[in-house]
């Protein structure tokens, strides 16, 4: 029987995330808290991943999906591959619970990320209830909700939105599904239609804390029961005391921990500026360039992250012109990197994931966002909790090298004491989330205690 602390119990659960390193890592580290709690979890997701998976993953199950669902990336439609993913899924999950109920445990639920659509009527006819969980904001969600419910019209028409529980968001800080409409319909589509049954559920799990999101939370309280459960951080990357899994474990993509961790080792104090989109974004070739002389003319050492497909559109000479000073690698462990002290300022596409790691780690953000939440979570952590700048964009939709290098200097600069106290205050009240008895702590510890009585 699994049993780490709390209370031990024959309850299993299961967690099904989109298999891409934005959406696994929170659930991964989601189903790693449940497990601490003492419930039994198994993360379901396809061998692909589960190959390229570093290290283990030690208190929870990791299984493959039945079959392969295919390469998410190469998917013919994003709705097609749900749609296959549900059909495997309904195989894989029967097999699970049998296989557990021999075991002695009691499958009562699955977590499913909300793009998932379906999985609640397949776990429904598998006999288990269902729980999506939100891998972006609360602000996000509330957006698409506000959609659904005909709040907002689109094409957009007026140059600002106005909604309940919401700071006013220009056109511009609107999720792109939203403000560009006509380039991923399909995608604005699943994501509106995630909140078609949320009603029906008992926790809408979210990656964020009350703290950070209050309004937007309460309201949509009134809505769903909206259940937050972050920030997922390991406990380790906010209390250096502790110990438990890193992150990286379950990383697509192989980090460079060594050469990492070593170079910032020998940099002073806030002096390196770490350079990051995540896991999907790619810049056009100009807009590189103008990224990569930006740097070198910023005068700060600088970490970039370039990932493998993205080298080709380094400029010529960049790499030897700024040996001295930058260090460029396909994939980093972004949590330690941004909890070493010599990182003075996060460059960042504005994720989720990204936003929520420099908050409760305390790093000032140059932001620049490029798709889908970004431009919403860069207002949010330009205007609303204060802790960077977002770049602005020219009129042929370039940010250039002088507007880029000035947001950093203004970051790393005099701006960034009163940045860098911001950043210090949101660090504080994430991990005050997380301690026990914290609202995050406490929200899981109620979910726990109801699902073992269920
Ligand atoms: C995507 C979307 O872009 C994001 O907006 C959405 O909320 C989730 O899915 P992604 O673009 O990859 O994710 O960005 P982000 O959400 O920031 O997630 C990236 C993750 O990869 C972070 O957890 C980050 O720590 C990790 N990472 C990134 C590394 O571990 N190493 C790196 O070198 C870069």
């Amino acid at each position: 029987m699994e049993r780490e602390q709390g209370v031990a119990t024959l309850t299993h659960i299961v967690v099904l995330p989109v298999p891409m390193q934005g959406h696994i890592n929170p659930m991964l580290q989601f189903s790693k808290r449940l497990a601490s709690k003492g419930l039994k979890v198994t993360l379901l997701t396809t061998s692909s991943i589960i190959k390229s998976m570093k290290g283990q993953a030690s208190s929870i199950t990791i299984e493959p999906i039945a079959d392969d669902t295919g390469d998410i990336e190469t998917a013919e439609t994003m709705e097609a591959y749900v749609d296959r993913f549900k059909v495997m899924f309904s195989r894989s999950l029967g097999d699970l619970i049998e296989k557990n109920k021999s075991y002695g445990y009691t499958t009562k639920l699955v977590v499913y990320d909300c793009i998932l659509l379906g999985t609640l009527d397949v776990a429904r006819q598998h006999g288990v209830g269902g729980a999506p969980f939100i891998t972006q904001s609360c602000t996000i969600a509330a957006i698409y909700h506000h959609l659904y419910q005909g709040r907002i019209r689109i094409p957009l028409e007026e140059p600002a939105v106005s909604l309940p529980s919401l700071p006013l968001l220009r056109i511009d800080d609107m999720p792109s599904f939203i403000s560009q409409p006509e380039l991923y319909p399909a995608l604005l589509r699943l994501c509106v239609d995630d909140f078609r049954n949320f009603h029906e559920v008992n926790w809408v799990f979210c990656n964020s804390f009350d703290k950070l999101e209050e309004e937007v939370v309460s309201w949509l309280s009134t809505q769903w029961p909206i259940t937050n459960i972050g920030p997922t951080i390991p406990s380790m990357y906010l209390d250096k005391r502790l110990k438990d899994d890193k992150n990286y474990d379950l990383n697509v993509f192989k980090p460079n921990v060594d050469a990492c961790m070593k170079w910032l080792d020998s940099k002073e104090i806030g002096t390196v500026v770490y350079v990051s989109f995540g896991s999907l974004a790619t810049l056009g070739e100009e807009q590189m360039e103008e990224l990569a002389w930006a740097l070198k003319r910023s005068n700060s050492y600088f970490l970039w992250v370039v990932r493998e497909t993205e080298t080709k559109k380094l400029p010529i000479n960049f790499l030897e012109e700024t040996s001295e000073r930058g260090m460029v690698v396909t994939w980093c462990p972004q949590l330690e990197v941004l909890a070493h002290k010599a990182v003075g300022c996060f460059m960042t596409h504005g994720g989720w994931n990204s936003t929520l790691e420099a908050l409760s780690l305390g790093v000032p953000v140059v932001s620049m966002p490029q798709w889908s939440d970004q431009a919403t979570n860069s207002k949010f952590l330009m205007d609303v909790w204060k802790v960077g700048i977002r770049v602005k964009v020219d009129e042929k939709g370039i940010v250039t090298r002088e507007e880029i290098e000035l947001c950093i200097k203004e970051v790393m600069g005099e701006r960034g004491t009163e940045i860098k106290g911001n950043a210090m205050k949101w660090k504080k009240l994430a991990r005050e989330a997380l301690d026990e008895g914290g609202s995050s702590d406490k929200n899981i510890d109620d979910f726990v205690a109801k699902i073992v009585h269920t």
